[in-house]
Parts: structure tokens; C-alpha cells; sequence
């Protein structure tokens, strides 16, 4: 039998690049048990292991082996690169067993047979696809190929793996690493778990060059390293807040319940911005109220105006970020609403810990409107540097400290339908 780099060639007509000649061979080493690819989307994955499918099956055929494959994919982009380069291999037409009317390769899989030239339908190479589904169990195979394994439920990996027989008895896990879950954990700890684990990046793809350079713009750090990159993204390149539970906080419109108003204050100068952020406090649930941001001001022109709007919405405190020292104490002169400061560097990490529980448990609303919040929070990740001004103060004026801030709502009374206090 040919090696398998060479019968790539061959059969695909692509000149395969080192990284693929590492696929190739470890696809076809029977001596790795349990195997795991993790690599950036389109670095050829399922291209290369269809081909190792039709090698081993054309490799039987020459040394009279008989050998089960079985495919389990959530899609079957796999198998259609099977069918595609089936008819390339004179061996494998040679032997194929031929269903009814049907000339092509099945879409379920194929069969070869031992004597072509007889009448004996003996099978010598089964070959078979089964959707990632509990159809999967009672099959027998000698070699598993799991494709976008990511995608795939923990039970039914572990349903297809009970599948496995015979003394070949190998497992070949294949995916992108875009989804935390079975694969993920596997991939990112091989030891502990005794897989072989081989990793490409899709960036060494001459055939990539404009997907990947559209990446670069278009993709965050996170999406950048599981689609490009091929691995999972680490604590730092991951955002802060998953975006799905930034997503069912969302509402069209938030109502006021007369709750107290809360507020956060977080200075800048250039070029982030001085954002005050005023949150409605409903029990443990908070709603979005309004935001404003300035920049390039200095403190004692925009003291008054920050006061105005506290006033105006009867704040009953502010939550302000301690740094720098020299903008304390200019919006008091304005305002009766006590400004609490806070050590915002230190209380970072408490503060979003409570931010992230508040979103996972829906306990804030954000207007649909505070598109600038929105974009904020999806890409908050650790130490950023600029664009997280409208996060620091909304975070702020969520925030309840384990001992709270000694506030009383203020006594208001109202003349003529405005307040005074
Ligand atoms: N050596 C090569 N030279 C040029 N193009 C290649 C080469 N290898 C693969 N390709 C292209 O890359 C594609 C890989 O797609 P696919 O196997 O579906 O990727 P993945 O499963 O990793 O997402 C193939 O369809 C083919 O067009
Ligand atoms: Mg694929």
C-alpha cells in the first residue's frame, strides 16, 4: 500500500503542506489509540480524513483484511468528501457493492466486497454513517471517526464509543474547538484524559489567506483563536459576560417600577470618558435608566450638569470610582445625593463576579437603545484598556457591597408635580 501522504496527492490532486502530512499520518497510525484533532475551520479536517477512510478501506482490499468504519458527524460534509473522491481509486470502484439501481456511493455509506469477480457478496470493508443521534449505538466498528465532535452531545460520544471492537480498536476525535463541553475539556488536557492530541492552525493554509485575513477584522480574540487558530481561547481572550446572557437581558423598552435610583460614576478625561450611569434598584433586580457620557471635559465643568441629572431623577446615591483623586469632591458642591467613592481597581473583580451572576440570572434589564452599553459588555474582556467606561459605571451603579452603603431614600416632597427635597 502507497502511503497515505502520497495517495492524498493523488487522489485529491492537492499538494499536501507539512501540517496536513502530520494529519495524514497520525489519521492512519494505528498505533494512536484515542486521537484528537483540533484545528481552525476550513484547515481540512474532514478532506484529510476521508481520505484516510478510503486509504484504510483500499488497504484492506490489498492485504484481504476485513475492516468496519464508522462516521458519526452532525452534518455530513465527511462523507461527501468520500463520495467526491470515491471514483478516483480504481481498487475501490473495482470492489464496491453495487445497490439496485444505484451506481454511486450511498450517502449512509459503502461496502466492498472480497471476490468482485464472483457472485459471493461477501463483504471485505464496511464503511458507515450515522448521525449524531442515539442511532449510533449497536453498531460494531474497528476505528470510530467523530466529526465536528464539539457539536456532538457528551452522551452519544460515549454511546458511539461503546461501538468499538476488535484489536485496532482506535478513536479519532476531529473538531473545532468552538464550544466548551466533551471535546473542549479533552483537547485542552490530554494527559488527563491519555489522548494524543494535534493541533493546526489554519493560518499556515496558502488556500486560507483571504478567509483568514478577513478573520483578523472581523473576528474577537476569542472566535479568533477556535476558528483560525484551532485551539480554545484562553481566560484573557474570552469576554467577560457570555453573549448569550448579555442577550436575554435585552428588553425593547424598560418600564419604571418606582424603584430607587442608583447611581455610577466613572472618571476620565482622554480618551476614555467620564460615563454616568443611573440604574433602577427593584429588590435584587436593576433596570437600565440612562446613561451619559463626556469627554475632554474637566470636572468642574461638567460637576454641574452630572449634579442636575442626579437631581432630576431623585438619585438616592452615587457609586463613584475613587481615581483619580483630584475629581473627588466637585460634584458634591451641586448636589445633595451622597457620592460614596470607591476603590475601583480593587473592587473590580467582586464587582464583576456580581455583574456576570446578575446576567446569568436576568436580574437586570438593558434597554435595547443603549447600543453603546451592548457593545460594551460583548467585548469586555480582563484588562482592557480603553473602551470599557460605559461597563466600569454600569457595573458601579449595579453594585451592593456585602455591607451596604448606609442610605436612606430621601424624604421628597412635591409641589406642583416637581420634586423637592
Ligand atoms: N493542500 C491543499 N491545497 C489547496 N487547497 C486545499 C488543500 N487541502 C485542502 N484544501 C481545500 O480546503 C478545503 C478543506 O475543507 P474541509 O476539509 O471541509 O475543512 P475543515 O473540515 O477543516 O473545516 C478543501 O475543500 C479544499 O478545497
Ligand atoms: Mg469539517
Amino acid at each position: 500500500m502507497i502511503g497515505i501522504v502520497e495517495y492524498f496527492e493523488q487522489i485529491t490532486g492537492f499538494k499536501a503542506i507539512k501540517q496536513q502530512k502530520e494529519l495524514l499520518l497520525a489519521l492512519t497510525n494505528d498505533e494512536i489509540k484515542k486521537l484528537i484533532v483540533t484545528a481552525g475551520r476550513g484547515f481540512s479536517k474532514s478532506l484529510c480524513t476521508s481520505i484516510a477512510i478510503l486509504w484504510y478501506s483500499e488497504k484492506a482490499i490489498q492485504k484481504d483484511k476485513p475492516i468496519k468504519l464508522m462516521i458519526v458527524s452532525p452534518q455530513d460534509t465527511m462523507f461527501q468528501y468520500v463520495e467526491k473522491y470515491f471514483g478516483k481509486s480504481e481498487a475501490l470502484m473495482k470492489h464496491r457493492l453495487k445497490r439496485g439501481v444505484y451506481t454511486e456511493v450511498p450517502i449512509e455509506g459503502y461496502q466492498l466486497l472480497r471476490y468482485p469477480e464472483t457472485d459471493s457478496k461477501e463483504v471485505l470493508v464496511d464503511v458507515f454513517t450515522k448521525p449524531a443521534t442515539n442511532k449510533v449505538r449497536g453498531n460494531r466498528a474497528n476505528i470510530l471517526f467523530l466529526d465536528e465532535t464539539a457539536d456532538i452531545n457528551e452522551a452519544i460520544i460515549k454511546s458511539a464509543m461503546g461501538c468499538l471492537t476488535g484489536k485496532l480498536n482506535r478513536l479519532v476525535l476531529i473538531s473545532t474547538c468552538h464550544k466548551s463541553g466533551y471535546f473542549t475539556t479533552r483537547a485542552m488536557n490530554p494527559k488527563k484524559y491519555d489522548y494524543t492530541v494535534l493541533q493546526f492552525n489554519a493560518e499556515k493554509c496558502p488556500w486560507l489567506k483571504q478567509t483568514v485575513s478577513r478573520a483578523k477584522v472581523e473576528l474577537t480574540k476569542a472566535e479568533y483563536a477556535m476558528e483560525v487558530l484551532g485551539r480554545a481561547p484562553t481566560k484573557e481572550e474570552r469576554g467577560t459576560y457570555p453573549h448569550k446572557n448579555i442577550q436575554k437581558c435585552i428588553v425593547d423598552d424598560v418600564v419604571s417600577e418606582g424603584g430607587m435610583i442608583e447611581a455610577g460614576l466613572d472618571f476620565a478625561y482622554s480618551p476614555c470618558k467620564t460615563v454616568l450611569y443611573l440604574t433602577e434598584r427593584n429588590g435584587i433586580r436593576r433596570k437600565d435608566i440612562f446613561h451619559k457620557s463626556w469627554s475632554k471635559k474637566p470636572i468642574e465643568t461638567i460637576a454641574p450638569e452630572i449634579a442636575e441629572i442626579l437631581e432630576k431623577h431623585n438619585a438616592v446615591i452615587v457609586k463613584a470610582d475613587a481615581h483619580p483623586r483630584e475629581y473627588k469632591g466637585h460634584v458634591e458642591k451641586h448636589t445633595k445625593t451622597p457620592i460614596f467613592y470607591i476603590e475601583f481597581n480593587m473592587t473590580k473583580e467582586a464587582m464583576i463576579g456580581q455583574f456576570k451572576r446578575r446576567l446569568l440570572q436576568k436580574q437586570i434589564e438593558i434597554q435595547q437603545k443603549s447600543v453603546d452599553t451592548i457593545k460594551q459588555l460583548r467585548y469586555h474582556r480582563r484588562n482592557l484598556r480603553t473602551g470599557d467606561d460605559i461597563h466600569d459605571a454600569l457595573i458601579l451603579s449595579c453594585y451592593e457591597p456585602k455591607i451596604p452603603f448606609n442610605v436612606k431614600p430621601r424624604p421628597c416632597i412635591y409641589i406642583n408635580g416637581k420634586p423637592i427635597t
